[in-house]
């Protein structure tokens, strides 16, 4: 799931968050989830409530969560709280590293409810996320 701004990716400072846009991430996404034997559902939303909707949806139908909540990592309770509640693995992935980067970007209230963050690694971190995902759901 990704959050606001993310559909530009591509043309949006690609010196901070790179050249791929979110449907090259979207079908790199998809291709190694076949691989690895589960379905992606990939969306993003610019809209807080959207995604708050979409979480607690997941509750009963998904097996894990892989978020990049994007702007929403660093000001939003409801996210946090809506993640809180659904009981299912979640992984916190960003582009750019966010410690790196300016002090309101430094703490994300996702964080507290994610098995795991990665950041820094680009598009790539995409990719761990989803094999990292792949073991804490074999391990269940
Ligand atoms: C981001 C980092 C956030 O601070 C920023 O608001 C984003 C993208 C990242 O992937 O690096 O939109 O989550």
């Amino acid at each position: 799931m990704n959050g606001p701004n993310l559909n530009l990716l591509g043309s949006r400072e690609p010196e901070v968050y790179g050249y791929d846009t979110l449907d090259d991430i979207k079908g790199r996404c998809e291709a190694l989830g076949s691989e690895l034997g589960f379905q992606v559902d990939f969306r993003q939303s610019n809209s807080e409530g959207e995604m708050v909707n979409w979480i607690q949806e997941a509750r009963t139908d998904h097996a894990g969560i892989i978020i990049n909540p994007a702007a929403y990592s660093h000001t939003s309770i409801a996210i946090l709280d809506s993640l809180l509640a659904s009981e299912i693995p979640i992984i916190e992935v960003h582009l750019s590293n966010i410690h790196q980067r300016e002090s309101y970007r430094q703490h994300s209230y996702v964080s507290k409810a994610a098995k795991g963050v990665i950041c820094g690694l680009g598009a790539q971190g995409y990719d761990l996320a989803m094999r990292a995902m792949a073991q804490l759901l074999e391990k269940k």
